[in-house]
């Protein structure tokens, strides 16, 4: 953690003890632990949903549950989060946390590949968080508009992808190519009005109009 890291995090209200829970986990029991998104990106999804009053979210991309347990926090007691995973491995610790959180029930957990998944969700999302494959964020996309209600966000993480995005020798792997045609796809997409925050690695705040 840098200087500037940790200024933030020391001035910041500090995250759940359930939360420092998920998110020492996710590096005791994964190997892949920076996968979490960290309590910056989380305050800001949590602060969106508020101030939204979002009673529907969708995320896509579960990872250990950390970002869906900021979320379902600031929901109000008739919401809902919908959340797709596609490794199985994960789902026992997924659930440890949001038992511990006590908010199970409020979370409903898909298993799967978001892509197979979200055509069979018949919801309208006030909020969707894009967090899974960098190669998808296109076909994400695409797949979850019509899920969204006019008004409603859609949130993508990553988007800066370790500034491999900008500048020169931009490399071409099929990651940083996803990333890449997913902020054309929205730059040029006159249905929303976007922004990207520079936040952690990036993300995209598209809001449908
Ligand atoms: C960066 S992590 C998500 C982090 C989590 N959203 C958070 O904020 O803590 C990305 C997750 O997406 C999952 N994933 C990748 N491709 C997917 C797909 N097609 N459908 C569902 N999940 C997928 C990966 O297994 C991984 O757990």
């Amino acid at each position: 953690m840098d200087a500037l890291e940790r200024y933030i995090r020391e001035m910041s209200t500090p995250q759940h003890e359930t939360l420092a829970w998920v998110e020492r986990q996710s590096w005791l029991r994964t190997s892949h632990g920076r996968q979490v998104s960290g309590p910056e990106v989380g305050a800001l999804l949590r602060t969106l949903v508020r101030l939204m009053q979002a009673r529907r979210v969708l995320e896509i991309g579960t990872f250990s549950g950390y970002a869906t347990l900021w979320m379902a926090e600031a929901l109000p007691e008739d919401g809902r989060i919908d959340t797709i995973e596609i490794n199985d491995e994960m789902e026992d610790l997924i659930r440890e946390g949001f038992e511990r959180a006590g908010l199970s029930d409020c979370i409903r957990l898909h298993i799967g590949d978001a892509l197979d998944l979200l055509p069979t969700l018949d919801e309208r999302y006030d909020l969707v968080f894009i967090d899974a494959d960098k190669r998808e964020y296109v076909a994400y996309y695409q797949s979850v508009f019509d899920l969204v209600r006019p008004g409603g966000l859609i949130v993508a993480d990553n988007v800066l992808w370790d500034g491999k995005v900008y500048g020169e020798d931009i490399p071409r792997d099929q990651q940083t190519r996803g990333i890449l045609a997913f902020n054309d796809l929205v730059a040029g997409d006159t249905r929303v009005e976007n922004f990207i925050l520079p936040l952690r690695d990036g993300l995209n705040i598209i809001r449908k109009k």
